[in-house]
This record gives structure tokens, C-alpha cells and sequence, in this order.
């Protein structure tokens, strides 16, 4: 059955890893097999429309990384905060995203010039609570959260992020419906940690190990109570099942490569 959720992806038609700006591209510049990067991309796409719509926005030559839609921007209502990339190598992919949101009616709007912040990847709002939560420490900037604050209102919460490998909120966190927080606490500062210890009880915290942090169980795509995944060990499957939520698998190696996948490969656009 599906759900009201809507995503938007991009057709990885030119993706590839042919630049490094995050330590999982290292050594993999050229080594994508675009033919099992096109099907798996298709396989979550497939898995993503029998379960809520998909919108797609145009692939664009000489950005390889577009494919990764939930960096576009933050979306709430009609209202569309474009991303300002920290890393040169992106940022041609700004003026894409923002004409697919003003070509659709929305309300658009940019971040100055000097505040990077890298939309939905860094942005992510509870399903429990009116909150928004907010990382920083490597491509977004604290700075943001006083724009955010004052675009949308709010309460925004600010988390800080330690680890070079998690370098995206979405690649450690992820809030499932019911207030449910999946997370990596190691990837976070002690502060942090103790700021999301203190504003989710403990029954709806769910700590991810190591391991299935590194296969990037976190970066989970949430259709109601199914949670799309690359891979994830029985633990966390069982984990969750104890929660009421379904895990799907679909591998998404190629994607892994440039250091994302399924959630870094959609942005939710039903955001009220
Ligand atoms: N290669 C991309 C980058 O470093 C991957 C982005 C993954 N997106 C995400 N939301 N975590 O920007």
C-alpha cells in the first residue's frame, strides 16, 4: 500500500566519483561500474514507488554527485531552502535545484553567501516532536541555524559532528515516525550526544553499532513503517521489528563509493 510520501531522486545518468570530498571517495575515483550503479539506483526507486510517489529532477553532465538529491536543500510546506555547497565541486548543482523548486510554484529561498549548509543531508526533521535537528562540523555551518530559524521558525537544535567518516547528519541519524531516533552516537561530540539523550526518552532512542553504522544502516529511508536500507545485520533488523517497522535491503554499493545511499539518494518533499 502507499503511503502520502513523496521523493525526489535524480537518474544517476552521469554519476560517477571523479573528485574526493569525503573520506569513502578515496580510491574510488573511475572504479564505478555504471551499469550496476543504473540498476541499483532502479531497484530503489522501484522498492520507493510501490510504497509512496517519486518526482525526479534532470541529471546534469559534470555533476556527478546530483544524484544525491537530499543535499538539494531543506523543504518545508511550499517553502525551499537551497543549499550552498561547501565544496566548489557541488556547487553547479544549486541553480538545478533551485529552478526545479521555482518551476513547481515554491517559495525559494538562499542561504548567504558565506553559510554553507547542505540541505536534508545535514537537516532533519523529528517525527515526533515540532523539532529540527542540525549538524555541523563538516560541510553544513552553525551559522545556518539562525537563517533556518528565522526562514521557517521553529525550534532548530544543533548537533556537532566529530567523525571524518560520518560527515552528513543522514549517514548517523535518522528520526523514524512515533519520535524513533535511529543514530551513531560516536559520531557525535559529548555535548551532542548528551543534547539528544536529553530530548529523546530512551525508549525511542535506537543505537546503531559500529558496523552497521559503516554499511550505512542510518541512512534509512522511511516510508511509514518500512525502513529502506543498503544493508543492516539481524540485530538491527530485529531491533527495529521490535518497534513495529519493517527493514528492506537493497544494495547500494556504487553509491557507497561516493559515499552515500538510500537516503542521501532521495529528498522527502512531503515535509508540512
Ligand atoms: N559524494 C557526495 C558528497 O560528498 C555524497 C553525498 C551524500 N549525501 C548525503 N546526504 N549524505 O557530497
Amino acid at each position: 500500500m502507499k503511503t502520502p510520501h513523496v521523493f525526489l531522486m535524480c537518474p544517476p545518468e552521469y554519476f560517477d566519483v571523479s573528485y574526493i570530498i569525503n573520506p569513502w571517495m578515496h580510491g574510488n575515483v573511475r572504479k564505478i561500474d555504471n551499469a550496476l550503479a543504473k540498476q541499483q539506483w532502479r531497484a530503489l526507486y522501484d522498492i520507493l514507488t510501490d510504497h509512496a510517489n517519486v518526482r525526479l529532477v534532470s541529471p546534469q553532465p559534470g555533476s556527478p554527485d546530483m544524484v544525491f538529491t537530499a543535499n538539494a536543500g531543506l523543504v518545508k510546506g511550499r517553502r525551499f531552502l537551497v543549499t550552498r555547497f561547501r565544496y566548489p565541486e557541488r556547487q553547479y548543482e544549486e541553480p538545478y535545484f533551485a529552478d526545479w523548486f521555482l518551476d513547481r510554484g515554491y517559495d525559494v529561498s538562499l542561504m548567504p553567501r558565506h553559510v554553507p549548509f547542505e540541505g536534508a543531508g545535514d537537516a532533519l526533521f523529528d517525527r515526533g516532536a515540532q523539532r529540527l535537528w542540525l549538524a555541523y562540523g563538516h560541510r553544513s555551518v552553525l551559522a545556518a541555524r539562525e537563517v533556518i530559524a528565522e526562514r521557517f521558525g521553529g525550534e532548530v537544535v544543533a548537533l556537532k559532528l566529530t567523525d571524518q567518516r560520518f560527515y552528513h547528519l543522514d549517514t548517523c541519524f535518522c528520526p523514524l515516525d512515533g519520535g524513533y531516533v535511529l543514530y551513531y552516537p560516536a559520531a557525535f561530540d559529548a555535548p551532542s550526544r548528551a543534547t539528544i539523550e536529553r530530548l529523546v526518552p530512551d525508549s525511542r532512542r535506537i543505537v546503531v553499532a559500529e558496523d552497521d553504522a559503516l554499511a550505512f544502516a542510518c541512512n534509512a529511508v522511511s516510508a511509514g513503517k518500512r525502513i529502506v536500507v543498503n544493508r543492516a545485520s539481524t540485530a538491527f533488523v530485529d531491533a527495529l521489528g521490535r518497534r513495529g517497522f519493517e527493514v528492506v535491503q537493497t544494495p547500494l554499493s556504487e553509491f557507497m563509493k561516493a559515499g552515500g545511499s538510500a537516503k542521501c539518494l532521495t529528498l522527502r518533499l512531503d515535509e508540512p
